[in-house]
């Protein structure tokens, strides 16, 4: 399975991504994880991720690919994946598909959309502030990461959606209601 999770900030990615590695046992390669652990830790990479991320726009497209790379290089990543907000516009969908081939695999195999509205997206990552304190879970924020997410992200939904690669699942319920429905959308 090479799965890619697409879904607007908040609409889950990251929460289900965990239920599809404990059920398929593959793993799940989040950029955003990467990059906040390169923030944490004050490397050169993170250095230069910080400002984008706390604004709320996307890193240059030259830092993430290598941490995907990386990553998809690895053993554990031979027998599938769970890519989990990357790729985040047409250059790194591309990109994606030419790392690939490289391996030797003809794409992903799927794109599965996580489907959220807006104001249940502000509900949940306002919430999510008060637990984590993330620097880009502030309502002006979380309202740009959306904006950002239909201008640069949702294309792909296009993309993959004419590749016959796209099924989408409404995102709201209790996880396991959703998690059903994406095991369901991946048989
Ligand atoms: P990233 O970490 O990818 O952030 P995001 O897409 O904004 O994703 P979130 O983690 O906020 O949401 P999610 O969809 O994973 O939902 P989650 O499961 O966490 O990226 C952060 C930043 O890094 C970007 O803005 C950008 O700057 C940079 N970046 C990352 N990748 C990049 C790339 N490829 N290129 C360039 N820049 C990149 O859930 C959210 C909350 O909702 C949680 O509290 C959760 O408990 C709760 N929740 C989940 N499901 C439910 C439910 N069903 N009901 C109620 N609450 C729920």
């Amino acid at each position: 399975m090479r799965l890619v999770l697409l879904g607007a900030p908040g609409s889950g990615k990251g929460t289900q991504g965990e239920k599809l590695v404990a059920h398929f046992g593959i793993p799940k390669i989040s950029t955003g994880d990467a990059l906040r652990a390169a923030v944490k830790a004050k490397t050169p990479l993170g250095m230069t991720a910080k400002a984008a991320m706390d604004a709320g726009d996307l890193v240059a497209n030259e830092v993430v690919y290598g941490i995907v790379e990386d990553r998809l290089a690895e053993d554990d990543a031979k027998k599938g994946f769970i890519l989990d907000g990357f790729p985040r516009n047409l250059a790194q969908a591309q990109v994606l598909d030419d790392m690939l081939k490289r391996q030797g695999a003809a794409g992903i195999g799927k794109a599965l959309h996580l489907h959220v509205t807006d104001e249940e997206i502000v509900k949940r990552l306002l919430d999510r502030a008060q637990k984590e304190g993330r620097a880009d879970d502030t309502e002006p924020v979380i309202r740009h990461r959306i904006e950002v997410y239909n201008a640069e992200t949702s294309p792909l939904l296009d993309f993959y959606g004419k590749q016959g690669k796209l099924v989408k699942v409404e995102g709201v319920g209790t996880l396991d209601e959703i998690f059903q429905r994406i095991v369901a959308v991946l048989k």
